[in-house]
């Protein structure tokens, strides 16, 4: 079954896997660890069970064993190896390449749930540092600078890096926004109105009745107008937004996207992640999709 042109990603759901109840019947089937080869390690006190990809063949066996379908085993090409760009650690998500931003434009970003989009944004954000798939020695900038050379990937993180850019992130669930934000909807927009256009903003985004309200006590809606007008109000040279339709009606949706595309100059970034393709259609000038196998991996 071993081919030498493919390689294996084993990726563990850890909701799932509970090795107290299954009888542990992934490692007991394994014809690798027949062979008395640490393939599958696991016993009823782990708190999940470990799959070498290494050692593992590809067969499938433990896949259809698990009774918990916590398993799942994906042949890939070996070419792709040298594309991972981040991994979250063992047996878990994995995602190749990455979309890469132009100045001046609205890149898309689209794909099906749990292929990386939110991933790829945290990581051209600057925020979640790249480990090209080492997870246990990450590696540093430099190298993850020597990674990306010859592609615009490069020139994008060494802007980040060295000149300080800032971007700003529109997160994809508003409804963790409360907890971290104090005050009312008028003072945290008067706080952070770096950019002079309040009053503008609160007219297109719909917020001039809810100015005194509780960001709290916001529907969700409300909130996540609120969160589009937080990032759009702001300075910043990357500015990106993670599903900003959800909870919007169709009229919302499009004023939301002329916020956005609003931002735009000729040396700032904007990245969103839509699902509704007529907004990003309408938002973008150009689309990255996103492909792979959701929990499993993405291109
Ligand atoms: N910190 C983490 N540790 C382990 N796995 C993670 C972590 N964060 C995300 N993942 C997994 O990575 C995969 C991709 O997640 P991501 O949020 O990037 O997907 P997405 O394309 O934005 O999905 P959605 O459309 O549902 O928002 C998912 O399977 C997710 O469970
Ligand atoms: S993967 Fe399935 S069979 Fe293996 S330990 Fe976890 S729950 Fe048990
Ligand atoms: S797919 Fe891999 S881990 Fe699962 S039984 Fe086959 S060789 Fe073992
Ligand atoms: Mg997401």
């Amino acid at each position: 079954m071993s081919d030498q042109k493919l390689s294996r990603i084993a990726v563990l759901n850890s909701d799932r896997c509970k090795p107290k109840k299954c009888g542990l019947l992934c490692r007991k089937c394994c014809p690798v660890v027949k062979t008395g080869k640490l393939c599958i390690e696991v016993t009823a006190t782990s708190k999940i069970a470990f799959i070498s990809e290494e050692l593992c063949i590809g067969c499938g066996i433990c896949v259809k064993k698990c009774p918990f379908e916590a398993i799942m085993i994906i042949n890939l090409p070996k070419d792709l190896d040298k594309d991972t760009t981040h991994r979250y650690g063992p047996n878990t998500f994995k995602l190749h390449r990455l979309p890469v931003p132009r100045p001046g434009q609205v890149l898309g970003l689209v794909g099906t749930n749990g292929i990386g989009k939110s991933t790829a944004l945290k990581i051209l954000a600057g925020k979640l540092k790249p480990n090209l798939g080492r997870f246990s020695n990450p590696p540093d900038w430099q190298e993850i600078l020597t990674h990306f050379r010859g592609s615009e990937l490069q020139n994008y993180f060494t802007r980040i890096l060295e000149d300080n850019l800032k971007a700003i992130i529109k997160p994809q669930y508003v409804d963790h926004i409360p907890r971290a934000v104090q005050g009312n909807v008028g003072q945290v927009l008067d706080q952070k109105d770096e950019r002079g256009v309040k009053e503008k903003l609160c007219v297109d985004l719909e917020l001039n009745q809810v100015l005194d309200r509780n960001v709290g006590d916001l529907s969700g809606g409300e909130l996540q107008r609120f969160a589009i007008a937080v990032v759009a109000i702001q300075n910043a040279e990357i500015y990106m937004f993670d599903e900003p339709s959800s909870y919007l009606d169709v009229r919302q949706r499009l004023k939301a996207a002329q916020v956005v595309r609003s931002l735009l100059r000729p040396d700032s970034y904007v990245i969103v992640v839509e699902h509704d393709l007529s907004v990003l259609d309408y938002l973008s000038d150009f689309i990255c999709c996103l492909y792979g196998k959701p929990g499993a991996y993405g291109l």
